[in-house]
């Protein structure tokens, strides 16, 4: 029924979602399913979706139209929605948008083949028989209010699991560089947030499984793994614990440890921290040339894994840790549970722990800020853009606030600031992290540093459209190796990352094919810096 059938598959957000997609497409993949990356040659058009700001849901609903309009054309078609909107919009999405065939909630992603599956049987005896789309033929798979009951816990770490552990790992499949993730869910309800809804109750996956992936990774040829969590320094694994959950015993699988507690009931029991984490993968994959984390919590850094980043020098000095606000009243009713003060406190022992530019291992920071959030004021406002000031981030995301349903924020507090002091901050704030970003740039040039080469630069991919109108097939976000190989005229532009993160372009030099430089590390000589951009010279690749 669906071996052979195109698939589609668009991805909106963060790298979360990109490494879904990934597991996605490698499972459709595996049972015979086409991949293509144009959506015109698809019979099915799949949309990874996120809703953290309504600006990506918006998105998404305009794919959905132009899907309409060519459902009249081609009823055969089939449109799914996965990921956070499907979660959060659940069967409403359905009832406002007849085109959708199935929704796959982020927690569901496994049940993905047999809901596809479903759906093109159902579809085509519908045309078989004349009849219109039915509503309750559609495809539905979410978990809805189960996703935070304890009880059930167990059982979707199980099957998701399954997901992350029969991921295909193909030797020519990427550039050199996987995310791995460690956690998933969220448990800090930070009160603007709809991650803790759409993506559940925080699990942490066990961490022989983790070191297992990141050595079939590296076997494979990845030099570069991204662990990934919502917080993802809060991952702490128990192993063998037990827990009783309605009244019946059961293994605790790696269930969020509770932060705070006076007694740990758990004490004694042997646990993998984040640290611990760390320095297994460090040590038993040393194949791995950079290793990596996002999203850090500020709240939850311990000295423990500052001092293994410090004794591990395949561990990046790159720390991506949002503040989100620099007023303690702000960060008090978006419940983020810490003040400016412990967040600078943070900054200054990560920095006195890991900075360290004189050997050539600066230590770079990374932000997130929201503005426009309820009841901000100017003061407020004023005092995010000290905390910029004070941090120095080498970049920061920017947000204006963004009401979502389902969230604390939303259903108590009025969005009281107006839209356009929300984009007079934004930009105020864009402006200040701008003059930051290129004094930081500025101060790298005349170094010479490590380049993890992930692919042509975006300019060089627009010059040098592949052959014969192929596209390069991009999978979770980058760009298959693959892709270079049309691009080995004389000295492409290439683009990679400093271990800091810094984005750095390069000429390669007459003689060297791209795909040579690509997936590797090598060593750049920065000559100028644009604000966000390096622009340097390879010096003798070896
Ligand atoms: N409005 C604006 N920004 C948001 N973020 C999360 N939720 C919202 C929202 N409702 C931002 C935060 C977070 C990043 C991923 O998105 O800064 O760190
Ligand atoms: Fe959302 Fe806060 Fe969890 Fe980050 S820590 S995913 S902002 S609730």
């Amino acid at each position: 029924m669906t071996a052979g059938r195109t698939v589609h598959l668009e991805t909106f957000g963060c790298q979360m979602n990109e490494l879904d997609s990934e597991l996605v497409l490698g499972q459709l993949a595996s049972l015979g399913y086409r991949l293509t990356p144009s959506p015109d040659d698809a019979d099915i058009v799949l949309y990874n979706t996120c809703s953290v700001r309504d600006h990506a849901e918006q998105k998404v609903r305009s794919r959905l139209g132009e899907m309409a309009r060519r459902k009249r054309r081609e009823p055969g078609l089939i449109v799914g929605v996965l990921g956070c909107m499907a979660e959060r919009d659940g069967e409403d999405l359905i009832r406002r948008m007849p085109v959708v065939d199935l929704l796959c909630g982020p927690a569901e992603l496994d049940r993905l083949p047999a809901l596809l599956d479903n759906a093109a049987r159902t579809r085509a005896a519908m045309l078989a028989d004349g009849h219109a789309a039915d509503r309750s033929a559609r495809q539905v798979a979410l978990q809805g209010a189960a996703s935070r009951r304890t009880a059930t816990l167990a059982a979707a770490e199980d099957r998701l699991e399954l997901l992350d552990l029969s991921r295909a790992i193909s030797p020519t499949d990427h550039n050199g560089s996987a995310y791995v993730r460690i956690t998933r869910g969220c448990n800090k309800f930070c009160t603007y947030c709809v991650v803790p809804n759409t993506r559940g109750a925080e699990i942490h996956r066990p961490p022989d499984h983790i070191v297992d992936e990141c050595r079939r990774l590296a076997d494979a040829g990845v030099i570069e793994v991204t662990l990934l969590g919502q917080t993802v320094n809060h991952y702490r694994f128990e192993h063998g614990a037990a827990v009783t959950v309605g009244g019946v015993t059961q293994p605790q699988k790696g269930r969020a440890f509770t932060a705070g507690r006076r007694r740990d009931p758990l004490a004694g029991v042997r646990a993998t921290t984040f640290a611990d984490l760390l320095k297994r993968i460090h040590d038993e994959v040393p194949a791995i040339q950079r290793l990596r984390f996002v999203t850090s919590y500020p709240r939850d850094f311990g000295d423990d894994a500052l001092a293994v980043m410090l004794d591990s020098p395949r561990i990046c000095r790159y720390l991506h840790v949002p503040a989100q606000s620099g007023s303690d009243a702000v960060l008090r009713r978006m419940n983020r549970g810490y003040t400016v003060g412990e967040y600078l406190e943070f900054v200054d022992r990560a920095r006195a722990f890991l900075h360290e530019p004189e050997n050539g291992r600066p230590l770079m920071l990374a932000g997130d800020m929201i503005v426009g959030f309820p009841g901000e004021t100017d003061e407020d406002f004023a005092a995010s853009v000290r905390l910029l000031e004070r941090v120095r981030y080498k970049n920061c995301f920017i947000f204006k606030y963004s009401p979502r349903p389902g969230t604390a924020a939303h259903d108590r507090l009025a969005d009281d600031v107006p839209e356009t002091v929300k984009r007079r901050r934004n930009n105020a704030l864009l402006a200040v992290q701008h003059t930051i970003s290129d004094e930081i740039a500025q101060g790298q040039v005349g170094r010479t540093v490590g380049v993890f080469v992930e692919g042509l630069s975006a300019r060089e991919r627009k010059r040098r459209p592949a052959p014969g109108g192929a596209v390069a097939l991009t999978v979770g976000g980058r760009e298959r190796r693959t892709a270079a190989l049309v691009a080995q005229g004389a000295s492409p532009q290439l683009a990679g990352r400093t271990d800091g993160d810094l984005i750095v372009l390069f000429d390669a030099p007459p003689g060297v094919a791209a795909d040579d430089l690509i997936g590797r590390i090598v060593p750049v000589r920065i000559e100028r810096a644009d604000t966000l951009t390096l622009f340097g010279s390879l010096i003798d690749p070896g």
